[in-house]
C-alpha cells in the first residue's frame, strides 16, 4: 500500500522519538519515499544524523538550515506529500495543530497539506487523558486527521497507563490497512494474464510473438495500487511488478496458461486477460533438436483452446470479463464479435494501424466497447495511462 508513496514523517519532542528510526526503516522498506521533518526539540531525543541515513535524505528542521543556507520550503513539502504521518506527536503539537499554531517547519507542513494526515500521540497519562488533549484530538479528528491511538503500558515517567506511542509496525500496518479500506476495489480478487507465449517445437526452439507483458503487467499493477488482491499469470517476460502485493505465477505455453486460469479463475471478482496467447501449438513436441535438411520443413499445428472463451462461458454473473483485441482490419466489427462470442463485459480493441498502439512498445492506442456497445476512445498515452484508464473502466463497471 505504501509503495512510492510520498511521506512526510514528522517527528515531535518526546521520549518517544527515539523508535521513529525503526518507523523510517520500516516505510522505507515498504517502498515509500520518507521526507523527515522534525520539530527543533525533536532533535535533543534523536539525530538528524540517524534519520536522514535511514531515509536516504536530509532531514528538515528549521525553516532555515543555518549550515547548508537552504530553505525549507513549507508549502512544497506539504503539496509533495502524499500522506503525512506525525509520530511521536505530543501534546503540545497537537494543540499547535488544532490551534492552527505554525511556528515551527512541522507545523506549517500541516498547515499546507491537503493529504491525509495521521498522527500518533505519545505522551504521559495524565497529560493524555486531560481535557484540554481530548479536547484538541478529537479537534483534529473533526478536521479529518486519523488518530493512531496510543497504547497502555509503562511510560517514561515511570508511571502505567495510555499513553505510549504506537509501535512502529503497528503505526506501518494502521495506516496501510486505512489505505487499503478506503480503495474502490478493496475485497475483489483479480486475475491478470500478461505477455506472450511459448510454444515448444523442440527442446529449443518455439513459436512466440512479440508481446512484451507491459500491458498486462501495468493493469496487474494498477489494480492492485486500487486495492484488489491480484494475480498475475505472466507468460515469458521481463517485466517486474512494481506492486509487492501482486502474486506472480508463470508459465510458458498456452497450455499451462489454461491450466492456471482455470484454477484462479473461480475464485476471481475481476478478470483481465491481456496475454498474447498463441492460437496454434505444434502437434508434437520433437523430443531431440531437429536437424537442419536439404529440403524445408513443414510443421504441423493443432489449434491451442481460447482460454477467455473458455473463461467467458463458465462466468458468473458477479464477475466481470475483460478481454483484448489486437486488430489490423475491420477493428470495430472484429473486436464487437470478440467481445459478444467470448461473452465479455468490456473488449480492449488496438489497432495495428494507429501509430505507437499494440503490444510491443511502452504506448498504447486504445478504444474500449462494453457489452451495451457503448464505444470510448481514447488518445495515444504511455501504457501506465491506459492501465488507468482501463481499470476506471473497471472501478465504475464494479460499483453498479
Ligand atoms: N485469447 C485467449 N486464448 C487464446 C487466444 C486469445 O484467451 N488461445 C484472448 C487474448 O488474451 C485476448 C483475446 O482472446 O484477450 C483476443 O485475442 P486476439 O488474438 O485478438 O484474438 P483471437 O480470438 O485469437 O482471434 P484472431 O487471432 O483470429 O484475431
Amino acid at each position: 500500500m505504501l509503495e512510492g508513496k510520498n511521506i512526510v514523517l514528522g517527528i515531535c519532542g518526546s521520549i518517544a522519538a527515539y523508535k521513529s528510526a525503526t518507523l523510517v526503516r520500516l516505510l522505507v522498506k515498504a517502498g515509500a519515499n520518507v521526507q523527515v521533518v522534525m520539530t527543533p526539540d525533536a532533535t535533543n531525543f534523536i539525530t538528524p544524523l540517524t534519520l536522514s541515513t535511514l531515509s536516504k535524505k536530509p532531514v528538515y528542521h528549521e525553516y532555515f538550515e543555518a549550515e547548508t543556507g537552504q530553505w525549507n520550503n513549507h508549502v512544497e513539502l506539504g503539496l509533495w506529500a502524499n500522506l503525512i504521518i506525525i509520530a511521536p506527536a505530543s501534546a503540545n503539537t497537537i494543540a499547535k495543530m488544532a490551534g492552527g499554531l505554525c511556528d515551527n517547519l512541522l507545523t506549517a507542513v500541516y498547515l499546507s497539506a491537503k493529504c491525509p494526515v495521521y498522527f500518533a500521540p505519545a505522551m504521559d497519562l495524565d497529560m493524555w487523558k486531560h481535557d484540554t488533549t481530548m479536547h484538541n484530538v478529537s479537534q483534529l479528528q473533526t478536521f479529518g486527521n486519523i488518530l493512531i491511538p496510543p497504547g497502555s503500558g509503562e511510560l517514561a515517567s515511570g508511571l502505567q497507563g495510555e499513553g505510549r506511542m504506537a509501535e512502529p509496525e503497528e503505526i506501518v500496518a494502521f495506516v496501510s490497512a486505512d489505505i487499503k479500506k478506503k480503495l474502490p476495489l478493496v475485497n475483489k480478487k483479480a486475475l491478470v494474464t500478461a505477455g506472450p507465449t511459448y510454444e515448444a517445437i523442440d527442446p529449443v526452439r518455439f513459436i512466440g510473438n512479440h508481446s512484451s507483458g507491459k500491458m498486462g503487467f501495468a493493469i496487474a499493477d494498477t489494480l492492485a495500487a486500487l486495492g484488489a488482491d491480484v494475480t498475475l499469470i505472466s507468460g515469458p517476460s521481463s517485466q517486474k511488478s512494481k506492486q509487492r502485493s501482486v502474486k506472480r505465477v508463470d508459465v510458458t505455453s498456452a497450455a499451462e496458461m489454461l491450466e492456471q486460469c482455470r484454477q484462479y479463475f473461480t475464485q476471481t471478482d475481476i478478470c483481465v486477460m491481456s496475454a498474447a496467447v498463441a492460437d496454434y501449438t505444434p502437434v508434437t513436441i520433437a523430443q531431440q533438436k531437429i536437424k537442419k535438411q536439404d529440403a524445408g520443413l513443414s510443421i504441423d499445428l493443432k489449434k491451442t483452446t481460447d482460454i477467455l472463451k473458455e473463461l467467458g462461458s463458465v462466468k458468473r454473473d458477479n464477475q466481470l470479463l475483460v478481454g483484448f483485441a489486437l486488430e489490423t482490419n475491420d477493428e470495430e466489427a472484429n473486436a464487437i464479435e470478440k467481445l459478444k462470442k467470448k461473452n465479455l463485459d468490456f473488449i480492449v480493441l488496438n489497432s495495428l494501424n494507429d501509430e505507437g498502439a499494440g503490444f510491443k512498445g511502452d504506448t498504447n492506442k486504445i478504444t474500449l466497447i462494453d457489452s451495451q456497445l457503448q464505444k470510448t476512445v481514447f488518445g495515444l498515452k504511455s501504457k501506465d495511462e491506459v492501465a488507468r484508464d482501463i481499470c476506471l473502466k473497471i472501478t465504475e463497471l464494479v460499483a453498479l
